[in-house]
């Protein structure tokens, strides 16, 4: 396992599911964690439990990525404490089921945010820092959401196509400045997201869930092997390639239909 003692790791969305499993798996390998999220409570929680299990240093800053500006300002605040990532995971996200025209606009618009704006704000920012510095690695959470267009969940699909796009994209940008950006595209993991979204995968589905814990690890091995993107999962990699085998609108019309529409 290779050892991140000495390097910090910023973590959104590390109040649970998906987050706070990378930020234990970050912690296991010894890296610091700066934690971010709007709950502090569970945070607060998982920072004793990592200092006393891994004794690594733990910071905890809140933030609410749905506003705009919120980068700035949490970044910020990292500075004045001397935080300096050199790992930066832009987890935090969520998902809106349902169709379209019966979504609420201001939900809409906080997703967007959250899954688009705010984690291109942060890749920016460090991005930058890293290239100057010649080191540093980036992961982004897409979807398999991401791979084709996604009718019932038809916003949240396509603000993860943007991460999947942005972040390969970057991957070969940044690359030969020293810097790592990988994309982590899980399928259905078994977190708080589905009750947020108000989403009910179909039963056939639910074969393929994997626990939090195994997508982490996942996701922080392509990571520092430097891969530019990588699907959780057996049954998700297969459904990664079918659906890039498989005309764009049939693909959509087959997961409306598995999802009960048209
Ligand atoms: N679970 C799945 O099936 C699945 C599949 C594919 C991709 N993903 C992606 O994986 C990532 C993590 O999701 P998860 O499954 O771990 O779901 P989760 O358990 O609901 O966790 C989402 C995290 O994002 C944070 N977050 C949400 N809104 C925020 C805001 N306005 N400001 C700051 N942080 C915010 C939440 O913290 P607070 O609520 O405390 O702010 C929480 O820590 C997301 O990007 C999601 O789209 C999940």
């Amino acid at each position: 396992m290779t050892t991140l003692t000495g390097t910090t790791a910023l973590v959104t969305g590390a109040s649970g599911g998906i987050g706070a499993a990378i930020a234990r798996d970050l912690a296991r390998r010894g890296a610091d964690l700066v934690l971010t999220a709007r709950s502090e409570a569970p945070m607060r929680r998982l920072a004793d439990d990592l200092a006393t299990g891994c004794g690594v240093r733990v910071a905890v800053e809140p933030a609410d990525l749905a506003r705009p500006g919120a980068v700035a300002d949490l970044v910020g605040r990292l500075d004045a404490r001397g935080l300096a990532p050199r790992i930066v995971v832009a987890n935090a996200g969520f998902g809106l089921a349902g169709d379209f025209v019966a979504q609420d606009a201001e939900r809409i618009a906080a997703m967007l945010q959250v899954n688009i704006a705010s984690l291109t704000d942060l890749a920016h920012l460090y991005a930058r820092r890293f290239a100057a510095a010649g080191d540093g690695y980036l992961l982004l959470v897409a979807s398999l959401a991401a791979c084709q267009p996604d009718p019932g969940l038809a916003a949240y699909g396509a603000s993860k196509a943007y991460v999947l796009a942005l972040g390969e994209a970057l991957h070969v940008e940044l690359a030969p400045k020293g810097v790592g950006v990988t994309v982590l595209s899980p399928g259905l993991v078994d977190t708080g997201f589905n009750a947020v979204a108000d989403y009910h995968p179909p039963a056939a589905a639910r074969v393929s869930v994997l626990p939090a814990e195994r997508v982490a690890r996942i996701g922080v091995e392509a990571l520092l092997a430097r891969r530019a993107s990588v699907v959780a999962g057996g049954l998700n990699r297969v459904a990664a390639v079918l659906s890039r085998l498989t005309p764009r609108l049939l693909s959509a019309r087959m997961i409306y239909g598995s999802r009960g529409g048209g």
